[in-house]
């Protein structure tokens, strides 16, 4: 048993990994958030009912598991209280259990009217939460931390400088007029942190000197990561394992004995853009999304869709050094009569098996697949092992012998009790008991 868990995307985010945090964080202690903020979308189903997740770990639900904001996430503290609001109408108390780190930098206003503007030259595909910005901001050092509120002059001096800079960016850069009302701001940022003050701490000596289990959740994936990604179609933070230290603030060797687990799905997506070597972009891809209900969680975009990537994958077992798999919507494929999967990239009549960095190489990529026959039976909510068909099975172990890797858990359906487990003996590393 190991007391210590990551959960990371292994693709480009929307993996399902809220679904699988769900599922195993009523086991943990502590769940911790310490990357991204609000452009996360953990969804998560319950007797029906459907809550996404900004901010707050998943764990939420669970009211024996404490949860951390960690000092890597930039908040929007807006965005934050709603979500608690939301939380409480649900009948969940988290007074004593939520902890919010006083290093966390936070997304305000200024950040997503630059997020929209920096879309308009040179288009990511943002979320336009302010994400972005926020970050340049902290390694611009110009950011607000949650610890600047603690004293109301200073923070209204940093929002008024912070003011004055996007005004000449707006204005003299960009040529959009920018209006805003330092006192307003202030006012507003004030009263939420009165209400959430007594949350928020030193998250890095909490977590350090923490006796129970802890789950570490990542937010997005790997090929979302700002190094590790498709850069610069990426997001702004570490969102590997690559974030670990710097988002909790804790050395490497605290992390040494902890299990990592990559969550795909069995096939594959990305929102906003940026290269996607598989992207099925006809029918096929059409199918996938209204199968998958391929729609962004926290935009509510279109999700691109393609069959699963393999060279990506490697490159994210690489990256993470991922102990184990969890494969996500199985199911979606369910109707198809062949499923495939990219083995290697032909780039000009070149073999590729190693995921490229660069952009170029990346837009010439053509997809090499082998093909599986497809099951074509209802594999939806299907909980233990030897239900699943015989070609579902050759699928995911031709996965785990290619990645080198086990495939210890599936995902049969959105809701809580729809999984199965692979390999029952890994089931004990990654449940503390
Ligand atoms: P940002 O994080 O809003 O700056 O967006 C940068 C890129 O990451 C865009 O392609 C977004 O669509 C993508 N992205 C950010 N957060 C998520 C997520 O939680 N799931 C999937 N894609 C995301």
């Amino acid at each position: 048993m190991r007391k210590k868990l990551v959960i990371l995307g292994a693709q480009w985010g929307d993996e399902g990994k809220g679904k699988v945090v769900d599922v195993l964080s009523e086991s943990f202690d502590l769940n911790v958030r310490y990357q991204g903020g609000a452009n996360a979308g953990h969804t998560v189903v319950v007797e029906g009912h459907k809550t996404i997740l900004h901010h707050l770990p998943t764990g939420i639900l669970h009211k024996n598991t404490s949860c951390v904001i960690a000092q890597g996430m930039v908040v929007d503290l807006k965005g934050l209280k709603e979500e608690l609001s939301k939380i409480k109408s649900l009948g969940i108390d988290y007074e004593g259990r939520l902890y919010l780190s006083d290093k966390v930098h936070l997304v305000l206003p200024y950040h997503k009217h630059l997020d929209a503007l920096f879309e308009k030259k040179g288009k990511i595909g943002t979320t336009l939460r302010g994400i972005g910005p926020a970050y340049m901001f902290k390694y611009g050092r110009r950011g607000i931390r949650l610890a600047d509120l603690q004293d109301q002059d200073r923070f209204e001096e940093l929002v008024r400088q912070n003011v004055e800079f996007v005004k000449d960016i707006s204005e003299k850069v960009f040529g959009e007029k920018f209006e805003t009302t330092v006192d307003q701001i202030v006012q507003e940022y004030m009263s939420i942190y009165d209400r959430i003050k007594d949350f928020v701490t030193d998250t890095a000596q909490l977590i350090a000197n923490f006796k129970g289990s802890i789950l570490f959740e990542g937010a997005q994936g790997t090929m979302l990561d700002v190094d590790a990604g498709t850069y610069p179609y990426v997001t702004s933070s570490n969102s590997s394992a690559l974030g670990l230290c710097n988002g909790t603030g804790l050395p490497p060797k605290f992390f040494a004995d902890a299990y990592t687990v990559g969550v795909t799905k069995a096939y594959a997506t990305r929102v906003g853009d940026g290269p996607f070597p598989t992207e099925l972009k006809g029918k096929e891809g059409d199918l996938l999304r209204d199968l998958g209900g391929e729609y962004g969680s926290t935009t509510g975009r279109p999700r691109r869709c393609g069959w699963i990537d393999l060279v990506a994958l490697k490159h994210a077992v690489e990256t993470n050094g991922f102990d184990a798999i969890i494969i996500t919507k199985l199911d979606v494929l369910d109707s198809f009569d062949k499923v495939k999967v990219c083995v290697a990239y032909e780039v000009e009549g070149e073999r590729v098996e190693r995921f490229p960095s660069s952009l170029s190489t990346l837009e010439r990529c053509k997809p090499i697949y082998e093909e599986f026959e497809g099951w074509k039976t209802s594999t939806r909510g299907i909980s233990s092992e030897e239900d699943l068909p015989s070609q579902a099975r050759a699928f995911i172990s031709f996965i785990e012998d290619f990645l080198g890797v086990p495939v210890v858990m599936v995902s049969t359906g959105p809701s809580r009790e729809e999984f199965l487990w692979l390999k029952n003996r890994i089931r004990t590393e990654l449940i503390p008991s």
